[in-house]
């Protein structure tokens, strides 16, 4: 299978007058086409700081993050911000909608800012709304729609282009257990039906449970790996168990 995200021995410090902290240590792991794949741990493990480099919002210490090959730190911030609109797609926590535009609208940005054709954007729009159930919501605004339903737009506008990886960080943190449960089955279905990649960091074991593999780090290491052989609910179990272990927080809100 191809392999979409390589990291390679990537560590990050963080210099802060005077005072140095290592965030990540050493950090080696594939991601491969048709993944779908959580990163967990206790807060202040690395999560943020691992989703980022990915994301090419920061950059690491040391190390190299490649991502269909191509070694994105060796990019400028024209080639980064180019490749990041065509490979990429992001859905963050508090939603980052713009609240001036229709949810079409703010769906279509990353198409619009790529000057794709109008008949081709709408086109797009509508079809990643089928998939995520809101194509009833289009021509409203963000203040006129739900938590959850903004964060179904997030994700629309994430895979809008057709990303090689979508990138979540605590995707369902601000959403009640049943717009997570919402979210996370379409993110499910993205998976299953349309073969998408799909890395998520979550400190919640019910969402991490919908995942097919599960990576734990800590204090900025990897900690352990589980696969998911066999249902949601036992593999919720096993999450919670090495959670329990490595002292992680976790919600019984399953
Ligand atoms: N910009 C920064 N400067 C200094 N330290 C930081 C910065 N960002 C994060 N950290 C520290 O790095 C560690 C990992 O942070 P983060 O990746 O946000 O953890 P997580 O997402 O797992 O909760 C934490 O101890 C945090 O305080
Ligand atoms: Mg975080």
């Amino acid at each position: 299978m191809n392999k979409v995200l390589e990291i390679k021995s990537v560590s990050k410090v963080y210099r802060n007058k005077g005072i140095q902290y290592s965030a990540l240590k050493n950090i080696n792991l594939n991601v491969y086409e048709s993944e779908f794949i959580a990163i967990m741990g206790p807060s202040g493990a690395g999560k943020s700081t691992l989703l980022n480099i990915v994301s090419t919002i920061d950059k690491p210490s040391s190390g190299e993050v490649l991502i269909n090959e191509k070694d994105i730190s060796k990019l400028d911030n024209k080639k980064l911000a180019k490749f990041r609109r065509e490979n990429l797609g992001f859905v963050f926590q508090d939603f980052n909608l713009l609240d001036t535009l229709t949810i079409r609208e703010n769906i279509a940005l990353p198409l619009s800012i790529s000057e794709v054709n109008s008949k081709d954007i709408k086109k797009s729009v509508e079809n990643v709304c089928d998939i995520l159930g809101i194509k009833e919501l289009l021509d409203k605004y963000p203040y006129e729609v739900s938590g959850g339903q903004k964060q179904r737009t997030a994700a629309a506008r994430a895979i809008v282009n057709n990303p090689s990886i979508i990138l979540a960080d605590e995707p369902t943190g601000a959403l009640d257990s049943k717009s997570s449960k919402d979210l996370l089955e379409r993110f499910e279905k993205l998976n299953d039906e349309n073969n998408a990649t799909i890395m998520m960091v979550t400190h919640d074991a019910n969402a991490a449970s919908y995942c097919k593999r599960v990576v734990f780090i800590k204090d900025g290491m990897l900690y352990k790996e589980l696969n998911r052989n066999s249902g949601r609910k036992a593999f919720y179990k096993e999450i919670l168990d090495t959670l329990a272990y490595i002292g992680g927080d976790s919600y019984d809100d399953n």
